[in-house]
């Protein structure tokens, strides 16, 4: 279910039986020729909502723009400074606790976000580790999964795609959207078919010499929207346990 859609007595009711929520963080940003900008987006919400649906439980608004300054150099790449980030992840937790609740189970679908994901937890705790005594703040727990390293959902990837999965612009992240948008899938040659494997990059011209059309190691004319709605169901499966246990905790 998503707060978008509920009422605030719905909510209200919804924090009487649980005070844990997921939350999508993804990116706006190019995944090669035939991959869509809101891919990371699109595949944190979709499988966040999936498996919120298997254990009744609230999916918090995406945060769709991520850290992505290396992929500036293609057309309509979005970016946000890692501090932006910090901020923008503590607003969401801090208003989303002054109503209560406390579990906050980030759902990521970007690489680039990992380390800033960490450095807001730590702003969370650090500011009631360094309260005064006697301040009540809540007890507020946070936790990220990447959707993608979801053990079923890898073992899908390693039978569909084997070394055609590549690092970014991946088949199985083009695919969860393929999925996602049928209306949206293109149709595009690519040329490599399979594109240059990884390398390690610094900025967005280091990038763009590096990997010419945005994919890294990546033949994504693979991906097909029967394999993304396998992905998300496995990668549910694999959320909603780790979601159960965050809960439990
Ligand atoms: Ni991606």
């Amino acid at each position: 279910m998503e707060l978008d859609h509920c009422t605030w007595p719905e909510v209200g009711a919804y924090l009487k039986k649980s005070t844990g929520i997921l939350v999508p963080i993804g990116s706006t940003e190019q995944h090669g020729p035939n991959g869509l900008m809101g891919t990371d987006s699109i595949c944190s919400k979709l499988t966040a909502c999936a498996a919120a649906d298997k254990v009744n439980a609230l999916v918090a608004p995406t945060i769709p723009v991520g850290i992505a300054q290396h992929h500036m150099g293609f057309s309509g790449t979005m970016t946000i400074r890692p501090s932006t980030l910090v901020l923008l992840i503590k607003e969401w937790v801090f208003s989303l606790a002054h109503h209560g609740f406390e579990k906050f189970f980030f759902v990521n679908g970007h690489g680039g976000n990992i380390a800033t994901i960490g450095a807001a937890f730590s702003e969370i705790y650090g500011e009631r580790s360094l309260a005064a005594e006697g301040d009540n703040r809540p007890d507020l727990r946070c936790r990220q999964l990447n959707w993608w390293e979801s053990p079923a959902a890898k073992k899908i990837v390693r039978e569909l795609y084997g070394a055609n999965e590549g690092m970014h612009a991946a088949c199985s992240e083009v695919a969860v959207t393929q999925f996602a948008f049928p209306e949206h899938i293109k149709n595009v040659v690519l040329d490599p078919p399979v594109a240059p494997g990884p390398n390690r990059f610094t900025d967005a011209p280091d990038f763009r010499r590096k990997f010419p059309d945005g994919r890294i190691g990546s033949n994504p004319s693979l991906a097909t929207p029967e394999a993304g709605k396998r992905l998300v169901e496995a990668a549910a499966g694999d959320i909603a346990d780790a979601y159960t246990k965050f809960i439990e905790s």
